[in-house]
């Protein structure tokens, strides 16, 4: 079935479309304490929440990129909702294709829980850093290993060891490219649950009002075979942070 299509039903119960709380998201929004005219890109940034979220406490003007073209949908239809929307867009596209107009122009470039786009987290932190003003903040959401994943485990959920690294080797990758680690946003057992689990629930809603669906087999055994591999290893395995940093001067 369509990749896009698949994220999008498993994905509708979600505004925040990755293991991060809303009170999480509130927290990182409070802490960038960015300043009035700020210019900011958010690539992957699904159904747009936390761009907005930037515009409605900061007045940020910037873009949102995604390659679905649900998610854009959804964040278009979702900002037509909000009082204030001056000054932001969303644009469907890859979002490894994005430029700023001028290199280091930007005051935040986030990237949250799609690292693959650039090719992994030191990719993305090396692209992210190159868009930004010196001090400007990169966000990146991150996956890492809380043990060593069993073979059994990389098998059932298709990843490979090396998709992601450590919490520790996530916050490090930082310094050697010039940008400063000043916080972290680390998710709990709770916040994972309700990410995972809001996606059984958003497939079983969608098995009960669409039984004709042609695609509906192919999806209910995906998100069983994926419930449980996060069940059973997952749980335990995977952790997810958000990583705060700094530029600390042009690269
Ligand atoms: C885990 S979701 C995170 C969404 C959003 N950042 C959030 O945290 O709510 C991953 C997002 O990456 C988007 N995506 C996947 N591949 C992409 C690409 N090559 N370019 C841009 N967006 C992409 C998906 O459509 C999805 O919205």
């Amino acid at each position: 079935m369509d990749t896009w299509k698949f994220y999008h039903i498993t994905h509708r119960e979600h505004v925040v479309c990755n293991p991060t709380s809303e009170e999480k998201l509130t927290r990182l929004v409070e802490l960038l304490r960015l300043p009035t005219n700020t210019q900011v890109v958010d690539i992957a940034c699904g159904k747009g929440e936390f761009l907005m979220r930037l515009t409605d406490t900061y007045g940020a003007h910037g873009i949102g990129v995604d390659i679905s073209p649900f998610f854009i949908a959804d964040a278009e239809r979702r900002l037509k909702a909000r009082a204030s929307t001056a000054g932001i867009t969303f644009t469907r596209m890859n979002g490894v294709d994005f430029k700023p107009d001028e290199p280091h122009s930007l005051d935040l470039a986030s990237c949250i829980g799609a690292s693959w786009v650039f090719g992994g987290h030191a990719n993305t932190l090396e692209a992210l850093l190159s868009m930004v003003k010196p001090g400007g903040w990169v966000i990146v959401g991150e996956p890492y290993w809380q043990q060593e994943p069993s073979g059994d485990y990389l098998e059932a959920s298709g990843c490979q060891r090396e998709d992601f690294g450590s919490h520790f080797s996530n916050a490090e990758a930082g310094e050697p490219r010039g940008a400063e680690l000043v916080h972290t946003i680390v998710s709990s057992k709770d916040d994972w649950d309700r990410y995972e689990g809001l996606q059984w629930f958003a497939t079983a809603e969608y098995a009960r009002t669409h039984p004709d669906d042609p695609d509906l087999a192919e999806m209910v055994d995906r998100v069983s075979k994926a419930r449980a591999a996060y069940l059973r290893w997952g749980r335990d395995t995977l952790g997810w942070a958000i990583y705060m940093f700094r530029s600390r001067s042009v690269a």
